[in-house]
């Protein structure tokens, strides 16, 4: 069942996905080459607690860490480790709170100091698909319209979307319904409506769509190898179109 919030509801989850991109902006700024990710995730915990907000992934379903730290072949769910990054990589910040009964998500790819051209248009295309969804997530739309569009931007730049995991409804649940794909035909699912809102997405692989997770449990890696990217916003469908909440003051 797809819960509508009110618009005091969507007020809470403002802040706490404005919480959200603030620590991610702050995480962005400290990614460079022979820092760790154990690092991130620490300084991702601490500003949260220092904004009254408790992680969100700590503990779910036996996550164990805050942040999750997705670098090159990792698709999503990298665990913070000891290891340092390396002057090309590219890692994936995602992260969320709770905040005052509500949740924020969102996600980030970010180079680590200089990259190939592969992995920054590998990186633009999947922020670029994110949008090209949050874009369909108008009234009177289909939810797969997202998924559609997510797809059909990738595709053509010839990369492949990620089928395993999709995004989610969110609001005083971190998953909530409806499930939202990256990929599938239009005009079906869910009729959006004002006071929906969602976490949008798109985990983009230079190559083939496989995943395989690893004997931790959790770290989902390209099967062939490749790189991958991962881009997630959490918005509010209104009458006058798309929202993204977790977007900086100022964006
Ligand atoms: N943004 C991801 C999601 O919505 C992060 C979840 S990590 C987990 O599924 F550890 F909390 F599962
Ligand atoms: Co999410």
């Amino acid at each position: 069942m797809v819960v509508l919030k009110s618009p005091k509801e969507i007020d809470k989850l403002r802040v706490s996905n404005r919480i959200v991109a603030d620590i991610l902006c702050s995480l962005e700024g400290e990614v460079k080459p022979g820092v760790d990710t154990l690092y991130l995730n620490d300084l991702a915990e601490k500003l949260a607690v220092e904004k009254g907000a408790k992680p969100a992934f700590k503990g779910y379903k036996g996550y164990p860490y805050s942040l999750c730290t997705s670098v090159n072949n990792v698709v999503v769910h990298g665990m913070p480790s000891k290891k340092q990054l390396v002057e090309g990589d590219i890692i994936s910040l995602d992260f969320g709170v709770l905040f005052d009964g509500y949740y924020g998500d969102a996600a980030i790819t970010v180079p680590v100091g200089k990259i190939s051209e592969a992995a920054m248009r590998l990186t633009r295309i999947t922020r670029e698909a994110l949008y090209k969804g949050i874009e369909k997530a108008v009234p009177k739309g289909r939810l797969t319209d997202i998924s559609y569009a997510v797809q059909s931007y990738v595709e053509a730049a010839e990369y492949s979307v990620v089928r395993v995991f999709v995004g989610h409804g969110i609001g005083s649940s971190l998953h909530e319904d409806p499930q939202v794909p990256n990929f599938g035909k239009p005009g079906m699912g869910a009729i959006l409506k004002p006071g929906m809102t969602l976490a949008i997405e798109p985990m983009v692989n230079e190559k083939g769509y496989e995943v395989d997770i690893l004997e931790d449990g959790w770290t989902a890696v390209t099967r062939d190898g490749g790189l991958s990217a991962h881009f997630e916003h959490t918005m509010v469908v209104t009458e006058n179109g798309p929202v993204i909440l977790s977007e900086r003051n100022g964006g």
